[in-house]
C-alpha cells in the first residue's frame, strides 16, 4: 500500500525512455501460448499487469523468464486450459487467453472478468466471434466454457473493440480456412500483435486496416520481437513537461502514434517535434490555451490520455470539455482533481467541463484507476505544496518506475512505503 509524495512547483527538465507498451506486451504473452517454440519479447517495462499475465502462463503450464526487459515465453507443456476468477478477477486482460487456448487445443475454461472501476466492460462481442468461427460456448459459474475447433469465416464487430479483436485473431490464425475480421479495431497495439503472429508463420493481411483477413495455417513458430513503444507513457510524459513548463526528450516516442495527443497539446500551447529516435516536448513560458477533446478509437484521441489531459486542462486559460466516447465510467479522477482546487463539472455521465484555474494546490487524494492515478502525479507536479497520492498500486500496473523517472528530471517525488493503509 505504498504513496507517493510530491511537492509540486519543480520545473521537469531531461530524457526519459518509454518501453513497449504494457497493452501490447499482455496480447503478446498470450499469443507465445499458440506455439511450442520459444517467444521472446523485447524491451518489456517492469510492471504488475505483466507480472499478473505471467502467472497465468504458469498457472497453465508454461515457462516464463523475466530478464532486465526480455520476457521468454515457451508453451510446449501446457496442461491446464483454464484461468481462474482469482487471476482474471485481477487483471481483465487474463481474458485474452481464451482466443489461443481455443485456437490450439480447442478447449479453454476462462472466468468472465466482472465489471471494473472505467465501466461495464463487457465481453460479448468477444464470445461473438468465437461463436462465429464455430467454437461452443457455453457460460456456467461465471465461467465461460469454449470448445470446438475454429473454422473460419466472417466476424462482423459492429463496436470496434480491442480485446475483440486480439481474441479473434488469435483464434483465427490456426483455425481450418479464411476468418475475415469487418470494423476491426486498428490500434498500434493490434497491428503490433499482428505482425508478431506473421513473424510466427500466420497468414494475416490488412494489417493496420479495419478488414483483416486471416488464412488458417497448420501451426505456428516461435519469434523474437521487439514490442511496439508505449503511445500513453509517451504521452503521459508530454503531460509531465507541459504541466511544469519544462523541457524533456522522450526517447522512443512516435508522433505516427500519438498524433492527435500531440495536436491537443501543440493547440494548447505545447511545442512537440520529432528528434532522432524520440521526440522534444517543451513547455510554454506563458499559460496554456483550454481546448477539448472527445476519445475515440485510434487513430482519435485515446481514453487512456483522458486523464492526464485533463490534469493539464485544469491550469489552462479557458473552458474545456472532455467527452469520454469509450466508456461510461471513466471520470473517478474528478473529485479528486477538484480536492486539489480545480473546477471541473460533470454534464451527464460522458462529459466534463474544465475551468481553468491559475493554481492547484496540493492534497491527500486516492487514485482509482491505473489513468487517473498518472492524473493525480501530473497534477501533483504542478500544484503548490504537497500531494500524497494513495493506493498507487494502480500506478504500478501500467508505468515503470514512474517516480524514478520524473524525479531524475528534476522532480520532487518519493514513493512512500507504508505496511498498511490506516
Ligand atoms: C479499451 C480501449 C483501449 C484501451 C483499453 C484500456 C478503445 C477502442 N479501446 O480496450 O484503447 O487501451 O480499453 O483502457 O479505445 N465492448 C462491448 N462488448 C465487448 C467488448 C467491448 O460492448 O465484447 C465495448 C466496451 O464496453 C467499450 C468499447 O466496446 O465501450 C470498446 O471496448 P474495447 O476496445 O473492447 O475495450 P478494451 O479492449 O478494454
Amino acid at each position: 500500500m505504498d504513496r507517493i509524495r510530491i511537492v509540486g512547483g519543480k520545473s521537469l527538465n531531461g530524457h526519459i525512455r518509454v518501453k513497449g507498451a504494457k497493452n501490447a506486451v499482455l496480447p503478446l504473452m498470450a499469443a507465445a501460448l499458440l506455439t511450442e517454440d520459444e517467444v521472446v519479447l523485447r524491451d518489456v517495462p517492469n510492471l504488475s499487469d505483466i507480472r499478473t499475465m505471467t502467472d497465468v502462463l504458469i498457472h497453465l503450464g508454461a515457462e516464463v523468464s523475466f530478464e532486465g526487459d526480455v520476457l521468454r515465453i515457451k508453451a510446449n507443456n501446457i496442461n491446464k486450459f483454464d484461468a481462474p476468477y482469482e487471476l482474471v478477477s485481477k487483471m481483465r486482460a487474463s481474458f485474452w487467453v481464451l482466443g489461443p487456448l481455443v485456437g490450439r487445443f480447442h478447449q479453454a475454461k476462462v472466468s468472465l472478468p466482472g465489471g471494473c472501476a472505467i465501466g461495464t466492460r463487457p465481453v460479448d462481442r468477444h464470445l461473438y466471434a468465437m461463436e462465429q468461427l464455430g467454437v461452443n460456448i457455453d457460460i456456467q459459474n461465471g465461467y465461460v466454457l469454449a470448445t470446438g475447433k475454429p473454422k473460419g469465416n466472417k466476424i462482423y464487430f459492429q463496436i470496434k473493440t480491442v480485446g475483440g479483436t486480439m481474441n479473434a485473431l488469435m483464434a483465427a490464425v490456426l483455425a481450418d480456412g479464411t476468418t475475415e475480421i469487418i470494423n476491426a479495431a486498428a490500434e498500434p497495439e493490434v497491428t503490433d500483435l499482428a505482425r508478431c503472429l506473421v513473424e510466427m508463420g500466420a497468414d494475416i493481411k490488412g494489417i493496420g486496416t479495419q478488414r483483416l483477413i486471416v488464412n488458417g495455417v497448420e501451426s505456428l513458430h516461435g519469434t523474437s520481437h521487439t514490442v511496439v513503444p508505449d503511445r500513453i507513457e509517451a504521452a503521459t510524459y508530454a503531460v509531465a513537461a507541459g504541466i511544469t513548463q519544462g523541457q524533456l526528450y522522450i526517447e522512443n516516442a512516435h508522433l505516427y502514434l500519438m498524433e492527435d495527443v500531440v495536436f491537443s497539446l501543440c493547440y494548447m500551447g505545447l511545442d512537440i517535434f520529432e528528434k532522432d529516435n524520440g521526440i522534444i516536448v517543451k513547455g510554454a513560458d506563458c499559460r496554456l490555451k483550454a481546448t477539448d477533446i472527445t476519445t475515440e478509437e485510434f487513430p482519435g484521441f485515446p481514453t487512456d490520455v483522458q486523464a492526464q489531459m485533463m490534469a493539464l486542462m485544469c491550469l489552462a486559460e479557458g473552458t474545456s470539455t472532455v467527452t469520454e466516447n469509450i466508456f461510461e465510467n471513466r471520470f473517478m479522477h474528478v473529485q479528486e482533481l477538484v480536492r486539489m482546487g480545480a473546477d471541473i463539472r460533470l454534464q451527464g455521465s460522458r462529459t466534463a467541463i474544465v475551468r481553468g484555474v491559475p493554481q492547484l494546490s496540493g492534497a491527500q487524494v486516492m487514485a482509482s484507476d491505473l489513468r487517473a492515478s498518472a492524473a493525480l502525479v501530473l497534477a501533483g507536479l504542478a500544484a503548490k505544496g504537497e500531494t500524497l497520492v494513495s493506493r498507487i498500486y494502480h500506478l504500478d500496473r501500467g508505468y515503470d518506475h514512474m517516480e524514478e523517472k520524473l524525479r531524475v528530471c528534476g522532480a520532487d517525488i518519493e514513493r512512500i512505503k507504508i505496511k498498511s493503509e490506516e
